[in-house]
């Protein structure tokens, strides 16, 4: 199956969406506050060796920041690219705060790729699941690039693991989550040839009720039922960093 069928298949029918006490797509910034201290991870490695020093970094879906704020140390200005303001104030005021010169955009990419304009690294972590064309997405992330392209991922859809609950719940059976393999596959279309590490995520994704509820588009009172359903599932930690070199 391609892509955007994959991707598709992850929509949520009208009818529950309709019955969604809040918004199940809305992310939370208090999800993505980077760390003080940036984690050694092979998709900042990737970073670090395409970054030349004192060079630009263009964080897109950058949420609170945490890939590019990792590439501080040598990087010398970040701009953060994401379609939510509130990720966008988070940003700004960690980057004020850390002394980081920077710069926000506001908007959807690829749309927002000319405000954002080009970086010597582009950086892209967790966010290609959220995309149904991404082609385009990913074309506009290697224009951006003077110097090349990381982009992490979780190695399935990250919210796969929560489709016995949707069966659960709504009587919702979804067709098999998109891969790192899918997006891959979608690259070389494109004529890229990404290199591929994969490796287990040290942090534990949250893993949060009431967050799951929401997700779900329960309503608050099934916390505990969600709750305890939760106890029963695990959630992946198989992340996979892509990385590729702009032509
Ligand atoms: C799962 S969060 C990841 C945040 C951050 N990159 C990290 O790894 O901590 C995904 C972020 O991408 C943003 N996003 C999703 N699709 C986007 C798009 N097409 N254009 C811009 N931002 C997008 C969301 O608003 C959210 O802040």
């Amino acid at each position: 199956m391609r892509w955007a069928e994959l991707q598709e298949g992850r929509g949520i029918p009208p009818e529950i969406l309709a019955r969604a006490p809040a918004d199940p797509w809305h992310h939370e910034v208090t999800f993505f506050t980077p760390p003080a201290e940036p984690l050694d991870t092979p998709s900042r490695r990737a970073a670090q060796a395409l970054l030349p020093d004192g060079g630009t970094v263009l964080d897109v879906g950058c949420g609170g920041g945490a890939a590019s704020f990792a590439l501080a140390g040598r990087a010398g200005h970040l701009t953060g690219a994401d379609q939510q303001q509130d990720m966008l104030d988070a940003f700004a005021a960690e980057a004020r705060a850390r002394g980081i010169p920077h710069r926000t955009v506001h908007g959807r990419w690829p749309g927002a790729a000319p405000a954002a304009g080009t970086a010597d690294v582009v950086v892209c972590h967790h966010v290609l699941h959220n995309v149904v064309d991404l082609v385009p997405f990913l074309e506009a992330l290697t224009a951006a690039a003077h110097r090349g392209v990381v982009v992490e991922m979780m190695a399935q859809h990250p919210m796969a693991w929560l489709d016995p609950l949707w069966v659960r719940f709504h009587d919702l059976r979804r067709p098999r989550p998109a891969t790192v393999d899918d997006a891959v596959e979608v690259l070389r279309e494109i004529g890229v040839d990404p290199v591929v590490q994969r490796w287990e995520r040290e942090v534990p994704p949250r893993q949060d009720p009431a967050w799951v509820t929401r997700r779900l588009c329960l309503p608050e009172g099934a916390v505990p039922e969600v709750a305890d359903a939760l106890e029963r599932l695990d959630r992946p930690r198989t992340a996979a960093t892509l990385s590729w070199t702009a032509a």
